[in-house]
Order: C-alpha cells, then structure tokens, then sequence
C-alpha cells in the first residue's frame, strides 16, 4: 500500500480561503479582526515564528502588532504589556511567543491574558472549556490536527487513535479534542509517552497515529497497523552534509517506510506545521466575530 499524501498547505489555503470571506465580512462591519504577537529575547526559531504570524496576518488583511522586547525585560513590566493588550480594542487576539526568557514566570504571564483574547488556547479557562466539549479558543496545533484529518477524508469517529506524547501543547490537547462527543471526533483515545509500557504494542492497535514526541524518525514500519492513518506533529533538526544549511528538517515518523504500510500520511515539512499558523489566523478571526456578537 502507498499511502495518500495528506498535504497540509493545501489544507491551510482551503482554511485561508474561508476565512478571507470571514474577514470581508467583518470588514464590512466595521471590524479589521487584530493579532499582537509579544517575543522576548532573541531566540532565533521564535522570530522565524513571529515573522510567519505576522506574514499571515498581513496576506489575509488583519491588523497585526508584533512587540519585540529585550531578553532581560522585566516580568512586571511584561504582565503591564499584558494588560494594556487586553484593553486594546483594536487586539482580538494576544500570543506571547513561548519561550519565554527564565527569570519570567510562563504560567503566570499566559493567566494574565484575557481568556477572552487567548486566540493560543493555553489560558486555563480556554483549557478546561476544552474538556468539557464548550470549547472558548481550541489550541492551534492540535485543532489543525483534527481539521487535516476530517478534511482529508480520515475522520476519527469511531477510530482508535494513538497519541504518542502527552504535552500540555499537543499531546493532552488533541486526546481531549479527539475524544469529544461531537462530529469530527468521537474517537476511542489512547494516550502515550515516555514511561508507557510496549509502546510499538500500543502504537500498532492504533486505526490513527499521532505522533508527537519530538524525537526524529521514531515511529518505525513495524509499528504501525497495515492501513493507518498517521500524522507527524514532529519538527526535529537533523544533520545533513548535503544542505546549504548543514541539516533538515524531519518528523517523528519514519517516513519512507512507514509511507508503505499507512493508508495516509502527513509529510514534515508540510504536514502540520502549516496548520498551526492558520488555525491562530482562524481564532483571531473567531475572537473578533464574538465582538459583534456581544
Ligand atoms: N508542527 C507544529 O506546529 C508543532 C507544534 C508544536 C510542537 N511541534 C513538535 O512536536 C513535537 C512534540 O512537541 P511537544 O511540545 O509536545 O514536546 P514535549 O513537550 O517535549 O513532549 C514530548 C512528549 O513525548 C513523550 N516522549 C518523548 N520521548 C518519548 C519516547 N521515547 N517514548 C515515548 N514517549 C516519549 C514525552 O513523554 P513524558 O511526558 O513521559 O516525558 C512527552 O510527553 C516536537 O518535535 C515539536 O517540535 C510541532
């Protein structure tokens, strides 16, 4: 068996498309839906992040703040960022880049933000809503995931779908959003990780794989059921002579063999990584409409 090539950008511009009708019409009322992004320090795979975000938000005609501050910018004076964000009425979405420099504290920079504004889906309030299936903002890369796998034609109502990591980003998220009692999941969810015992067992049963380790080409041939449906969330850097770089970019799935024995795959890059961005494009877009609707 080759497998479908379940293509994330393509998906991604089908989502970007929808969503500029969205726009259009907000427009029309009135309303330019707005992200503010907030990085500290100088990490260099962040500013690849935010560059893209604000890239995003300028192709599909968003207003968009991209705050830069210095590394050793103070946990207080952030949190006043915070909240001068949160009564920004031109800001209908606040994402501060993680991670964040190690004198400030992560949890308590995130609960500052408005559950109303957190288009990142990683306020507490967004995360339990979540749980219970009333969702405020869905975390972007796990509800990419969900999306990829309805819209490709791989929908998990009624699969077993394997998670392997448990990641408060990814992991936990997609169990929780997967195995709702709603159309596009109602899946039987199985949750791995590091201390999980037969895991090749475990991940075998699975009707869908999600990986999500963060260790390259784990996920091997023989550790798939024949026929799966396998979606990478790995981006991991390895070396590679051959590159103008010195490396490339791999998933947590091997690829080139497991290609053989999955019915669908997702490639990295491709797959969903360009999910992501569009999906914090889509909750932007969400926050702005309930503006309206109050
Ligand atoms: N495409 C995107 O937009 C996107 C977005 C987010 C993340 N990612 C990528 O997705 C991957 C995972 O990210 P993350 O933030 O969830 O990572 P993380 O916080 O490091 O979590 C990794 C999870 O995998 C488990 N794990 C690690 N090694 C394992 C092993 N050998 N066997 C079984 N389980 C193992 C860990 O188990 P324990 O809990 O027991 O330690 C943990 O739960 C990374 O490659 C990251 O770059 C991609």
């Amino acid at each position: 068996m080759v497998a479908q090539l379940i293509d994330g950008n393509e998906t991604a511009t089908q989502i970007r498309e929808e969503l500029k009708a969205k726009i259009g019409e907000l427009k029309s009322k009135g309303v330019t839906p707005g992200l503010a992004v907030v990085l500290v320090g100088e990490d260099p795979a962040s500013q690849v992040y935010v560059r893209m975000k604000g890239k995003s938000c300028e192709e599909l005609g968003l207003y968009s703040e991209t705050i830069r501050k210095p590394a050793d910018f103070k946990e207080e004076e952030l949190l006043k960022l915070i909240d001068q964000l949160n009564a920004d009425t031109r800001v209908h979405g606040i994402l501060v880049q993680l991670p964040l420099p190690d004198h400030i504290n992560e949890t308590k920079i995130l609960d500052r933000i408005s559950p109303e504004k957190d288009v990142d889906g990683f306020h507490p309030v967004n995360v339990g809503r979540m749980l219970i299936g009333d969702p405020g903002f869905l975390p972007c890369t796990p509800h990419g995931v969900q999306e990829l796998l309805v819209r490709s034609g791989n929908s998990p109502e009624g699969k077993h779908v394997v998670v392997v990591g448990r990641s408060n980003i990814v992991g936990k998220p997609v169990a929780a959003i997967l195995m709702q009692k709603k159309k596009g999941a109602n899946a039987t969810v199985t949750v791995c990780h590091s201390r999980t015992k037969d895991l090749p067992g475990i991940v075998r049963q699975g009707d869908i794989v999600i990986a999500a380790m963060g260790v390259a080409q784990f996920i091997k041939a023989d550790m798939v059921k024949e026929g799966a449906v396998v979606i990478d969330v790995g981006v991991n850097r390895v070396d590679d002579p051959s590159s103008k770089k010195g490396y490339k970019l791999v998933g947590d799935v091997d690829f080139d063999r497991v290609k053989e024995k999955a019915s669908a795959i997702t490639p990295v890059p491709g797959g969903v990584g360009p999910m992501t961005i569009v999906m914090l494009m889509k909750n932007t877009v969400i926050s702005a409409e309930r503006t309206l609707a109050k």
